[in-house]
């Protein structure tokens, strides 16, 4: 997360993230499902804008500010984008409201979003902008409100909020997901990501999931990304819930189906999907491939590197 004061305005650059691994250990009372995944955040970002209001108002307003490819600014719509929810549904406007209302603040916030990182892709863009939030409003609010404090109300808004607010380049999460230990990975890896027409819910993916006899361990990988080794990190991909979604969007399976003829180290959907990923070599590579499938345009794509 970049930040950057400017006046009145406070600009945030919060990032997507990419999940190189993710097991389901079991289904819990609660209704959610034991994680263990290993994530890492991505050069993809959407960008909010914060000014403080005297009213107790908190308005947001989204942009689409389309795709981002080979490093290049999409160009800005005006209007807000029907993909993005606006209103009190945004996961920016609950954030806004909790921390308002935990901290007792009698002041608002107008809030811009220009959104670049797909929805309902598996790339965690609303937990990344609901993080935006709680830091953002934290320092233009001058609560000072302690990162301990700030990663409770993180995880009251969704299992992802806490990778993005503890600010790691990677981490393996635990628990919902919010359990969060950074992981030092002394390499930059590249990808290339495609977001196919169609999104999927989260919850419904969850849903679809059914309990393997035996479950991956992350250690492997983890030993891989701190040895330095991307060649070895693609033997050790996993997503258990790439298999429920392929049952549900067969663009998924297309897409696998695409990556298999392609010249990666390894490939694989991120998160709950629909986001597919390859694992490259190099940039260039990553360059390469994604210019295939947009000649094949089968979504809308990114070249991306993991930050450290
Ligand atoms: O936590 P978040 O709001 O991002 O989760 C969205 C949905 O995904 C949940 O309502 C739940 O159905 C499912 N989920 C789950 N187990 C998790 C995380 C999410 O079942 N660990």
């Amino acid at each position: 997360m970049h930040f950057r004061h400017d006046g009145r305005l406070l600009t945030v650059h919060t990032p997507a993230k990419v999940n190189l691994f993710l097991e389901i250990l079991g289904k819990r009372p609660d209704g959610y499902h034991e994680l263990e995944t290993l994530m890492v955040s991505v050069g993809l970002y959407d960008t909010l804008c914060f000014t403080e209001e005297p009213s107790q108002q908190i308005s947001l307003r989204c942009f689409s500010a389309g795709a981002t490819s080979s490093g290049t600014r999409g160009e800005i719509k005006t209007a807000s984008d029907g993909d993005v929810p606006g209103g009190a549904d945004n996961l920016i406007v609950r954030a806004a409201e909790l921390l308002r209302r935990q901290a007792g603040v009698g002041k608002g916030a107008g809030i811009g979003l220009f959104k670049r990182i797909p929805v309902a892709a598996g790339l965690a863009g609303g937990s990344s902008d609901a993080a935006a939030t709680l830091a953002g409003l934290n320092r233009l609010w001058r609560l000072q409100w302690t990162g301990r404090e700030l990663h409770r109300l993180a995880s009251q808004l969704g299992s992802d909020v806490n990778f993005f607010l503890a600010g790691a380049g990677a981490a393996i999460c635990r628990g919902r997901g919010e359990r969060v230990t950074p992981l030092d990975v002394p390499l930059q890896l590249h990808f290339v990501i495609v977001r196919p027409g169609a999104g999927l819910a989260t919850g419904t993916v969850f849903r679809q999931w059914q309990a393997s006899a035996a479950p991956h361990r992350v250690d492997a990988l983890a030993e891989c990304l701190k040895a330095g080794r991307p060649d070895r990190v693609a033997r050790y991909l996993h997503n258990a819930l790439q298999p429920p979604a392929e049952t549900l969007s067969p663009e998924v399976t297309r897409l696998r189906e695409f990556f298999s003829r392609q010249p990666v180290l390894g490939h694989m959907m991120s998160g709950s999907g629909t986001s597919y990923f390859g694992l490259c070599s190099h940039r260039g590579q990553a360059l390469q491939v994604a210019s295939r499938l947009r000649a094949a345009r089968v979504g809308r794509v990114s070249v991306v590197s993991s930050r450290s």
